[in-house]
């Protein structure tokens, strides 16, 4: 059986004239959306055939291409345009809703050969993390569409469009209508509209602003039923289902009049459960000795009996708890009590199956705060839509999430924005992950301080800040808790901010430290440290060599800074040989601390070395210049 919607539209433009556009009613909390609109078109605007107030989609998603159908297809505005998605896996829509309200979400595709290529869509449509339908576009040329009922759990909702083979997704309209509270509540999950019918011989569908929670209504009509109706428009208030009155209007009765009443529908899969809503107004005027009742029957048992229908005012049944058919086929029978002289009606009937949505999203506090990180780095990747850890498969790259039992809510516990060339200062919005153990931000261009809050999160226990241009010193806290086992990775101009001890060179080549002590004829012991120095390492300033011992880096272990490559050697000299290396002290660079250093290499070979002359006369000992030596070595 062809889907519900797909002769919609060729009725709707069928009934343009007879649509006379009756007041549009206020379309309060609906949105609208038309995929596709191009920019240069008014926004919203109101679609002249049903009077929706429709928005252009651009501001509610990040991701698509604008696509527009085929000129040969006669449809409504809001069909002519599309939005398709030939990049990434998952695309998301993210709508912002009232949490804990009931909404009906529909979303419709309308093909029309906008590229060519004859060949329709087929791809996956997902509610937050869960799996909504599969739609299949090329089951209507005049566009399909799906219905179902969810209540967000936060006030944003994603609806994403998912490649499922090589065909590429795409949308025409995305619209979501609040309804009443207490309307189409369920036990669990969410309902997914199957069949609406209104009974009637007329071939007309019933839709906004008949309908005033824009549902479709498809009339259905049996050689076995008799039609019965009113000119008088019921009150269709009373239970918050607002059917539309002229679905209200005419009812279905059995043909021969002893008979039952009978409805049977088949399942698309036989397993389904469902909820069934029953709408009811009586549209004759009953005279005094007569009366309408009747018991209804599901799968041929009794569930509900002695119902009288009241007069231009709607009754709901519905089931409470889902119901299934026997083998799939669904049969309701109206049977009429021995007192009723009147045969059953049937106005209006609403199949929906019930569809489990098991998957809990990530914690909204993580949520917030990814996409809060999201934004202060203008990240635009293509995966980084919809929830950020769930489905696995479709987890935002850079990301790991806490692996799940089925009560608690994912939370992201590694973020990776390693080599992402991000900007700017380390996001505040990392202090929210609070669930975070593993942070890379290496080899970016971040700048400012090393932020205090990295200290509090208490699950942390990795850190790679390397290779940026931050400054500022390391807070206290921070220290303390790299001391407590943190692994923490800064490169060491920023671990020594604002102190002295960075030792290194601007030179792209390894360069060694010679520590010489001049004192008399007495062979000298040199420790040298053999340093291999990153490439982008700012000048290094000699005169910076901390002239005491309590320096930020003295409390620094050489584990923790592994990450700067440095490879430590330890050499012994003579003098002659140093003098050799300096070319007699030809070239002096600059007066540290303890005493002069001079430039040179070893060997004449191209490894660069700093000689630093212990003057006697230094007012500092060789202790501490040997303390200072054995620091350098860590290069700190
Ligand atoms: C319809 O019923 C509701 C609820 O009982 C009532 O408030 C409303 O006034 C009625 N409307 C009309 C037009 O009678
Ligand atoms: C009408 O229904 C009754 C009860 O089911 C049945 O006995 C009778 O034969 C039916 N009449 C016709 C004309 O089908
Ligand atoms: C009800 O009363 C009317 C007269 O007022 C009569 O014509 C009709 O046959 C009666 N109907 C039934 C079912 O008794
Ligand atoms: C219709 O409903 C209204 C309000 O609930 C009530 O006052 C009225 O009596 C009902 N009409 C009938 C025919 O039962
Ligand atoms: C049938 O109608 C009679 C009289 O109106 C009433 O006493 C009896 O309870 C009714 N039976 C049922 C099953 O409703
Ligand atoms: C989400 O995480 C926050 C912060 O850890 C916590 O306070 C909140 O209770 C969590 N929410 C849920 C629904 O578990
Ligand atoms: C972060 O990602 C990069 C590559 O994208 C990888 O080389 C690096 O090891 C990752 N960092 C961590 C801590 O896993
Ligand atoms: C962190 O979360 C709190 C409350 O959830 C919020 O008020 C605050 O703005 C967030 N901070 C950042 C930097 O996102
Ligand atoms: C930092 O920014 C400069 C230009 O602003 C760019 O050339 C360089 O590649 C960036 N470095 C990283 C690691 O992203
Ligand atoms: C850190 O760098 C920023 C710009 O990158 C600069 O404005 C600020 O003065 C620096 N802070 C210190 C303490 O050097
Ligand atoms: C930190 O990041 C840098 C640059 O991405 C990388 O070379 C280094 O290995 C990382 N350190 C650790 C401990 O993972």
């Amino acid at each position: 059986m062809e889907s519900p919607h797909a002769v919609l539209l060729v009725v709707l433009i069928a009934t343009f004239a007879i649509c006379n556009l009756v007041q549009a009613e206020d379309q309060e909390g609906f949105i609208s959306l038309d995929c596709g609109l191009p920019p240069n078109e008014v926004s919203p605007y109101i679609e002249p055939i049903t009077g929706l107030r429709f928005s252009s989609d651009s501001s509610f998603i990040q991701s698509g291409i604008i696509g527009k159908v085929d000129k040969s297809f006669e449809t409504l505005k809001s069909y002519m345009t599309l939005r398709y998605f030939p990049d990434g896996k998952r695309n998301c829509y993210n709508l912002i809703v009232k949490q804990g309200t009931t909404y009906m979400i529909r979303a419709t595709a309308l093909y029309g050969n906008y590229d060519g290529h004859n060949n329709s869509p087929k791809f996956d449509l997902y509610i937050g993390a869960n799996f909504w339908t599969t739609l299949d576009t090329g089951k209507s040329i005049t566009g399909v569409g799906e219905e179902i009922t969810y209540i967000p759990r936060s006030n944003s909702l994603d609806v994403c469009l998912v490649k499922t083979d090589t065909t590429t997704p795409f949308l025409s309209l995305l619209e979501l209508r609040p309804l009443d509270k207490d309307t189409y509540l369920t036990t669990s999950g969410s309902l997914k509209n199957f069949r609406r019918y209104y009974l009637s011989n007329s071939e007309s569908i019933i839709a906004y602003p008949e309908d005033v929670k824009d549902r479709i209504w498809e009339s259905r009509f049996e050689s076995e039923w008799k039609q019965i109706s009113t000119t008088l428009k019921p009150n269709n208030s009373i239970g918050g289902y607002f059917v539309p009155q002229n679905a209200l209007m005419t009812a279905a009765i059995p043909a021969n009049e002893s008979a039952p009443f009978s409805l049977t529908e088949e399942l698309d899969s036989p397993t389904d459960e469902l909820y069934v809503y029953l709408h009811f107004s009586e549209v004759q005027s009953l005279k005094a000795n007569e009366s309408r009742e009747f018991d209804m029957l599901w799968g041929g048992e009794v569930v509900y009996d002695a119902f009288s229908p009241e007069y231009l005012n709607i009754t709901t049944i519905q089931t409470n708890t889902p119901v299934t058919c026997k083998d799939g086929k669904c049969n309701l029978e109206l049977r009429r009590t021995k007192n009723s002289t009147l045969p059953p009606l049937l106005n209006a009937i609403e199949f929906y199956t019930v569809i489990k949505f098991p998957q809990l999203e990530t914690n909204e506090t993580d949520v917030v705060a990814i996409k809060d990180i999201k934004a202060t780095y203008e990240l635009n990747r293509i995966t980084w839509q919809g929830d950020p850890c769930v489905p696995q498969k479709f987890r935002w790259v850079g990301l790991d999430c806490n692996s799940l039992d089925t009560l608690t809510l994912p939370r992201i516990t590694s973020l990776n924005l390693s080599s992402t060339g991000l900007k700017g200062n380390i996001a505040a919005g990392i202090q929210n992950l609070t669930h975070l153990e593993k942070l890379d931000l290496s080899n970016n261009n971040l700048t400012g301080g090393i932020p205090e809050f990295l200290a509090n999160m208490k699950s942390l226990s990795f850190i790679n800040l390397s290779k940026n241009n931050l400054n500022g010193s390391i807070p206290q806290a921070l220290l303390k808790r790299e001391k407590d086992g943190l692994k923490l990775s800064v490169d060491e101009k920023t671990r020594c901010f604002p102190g002295s001890c960075v030792t290194t060179t601007k030179k792209k080549f390894p360069v060694m430290i010679v520590a010489l002590v001049s004192s008399a004829v007495v062979v000298i012991v040199v420790v040298l440290v053999l340093i291999f120095v990153f490439k982008k390492k700012k000048p290094s300033n000699l005169e910076a060599l901390p002239p005491s011992s309590n320096t930020p880096c003295e409390n620094v272990t050489s584990t923790s800074i592994s990450d700067t490559s440095i490879e430590t050697k330890r050499k012994r000299f003579s003098y002659s040989e140093v003098l050799e290396m300096t070319k007699n002290l030809q070239r002096p660079l600059g007066e540290g601390g303890f005493g002069v250093v001079y430039h040179g290499d070893i060997n004449g070979s191209s490894q660069q070395v700093a000689v630093k002359l212990l003057s006697q006369s230094s007012t500092q000992g060789y202790k501490e210049f040997k303390a200072e030596v054995n620091s350098s070595s860590n290069f700190c």
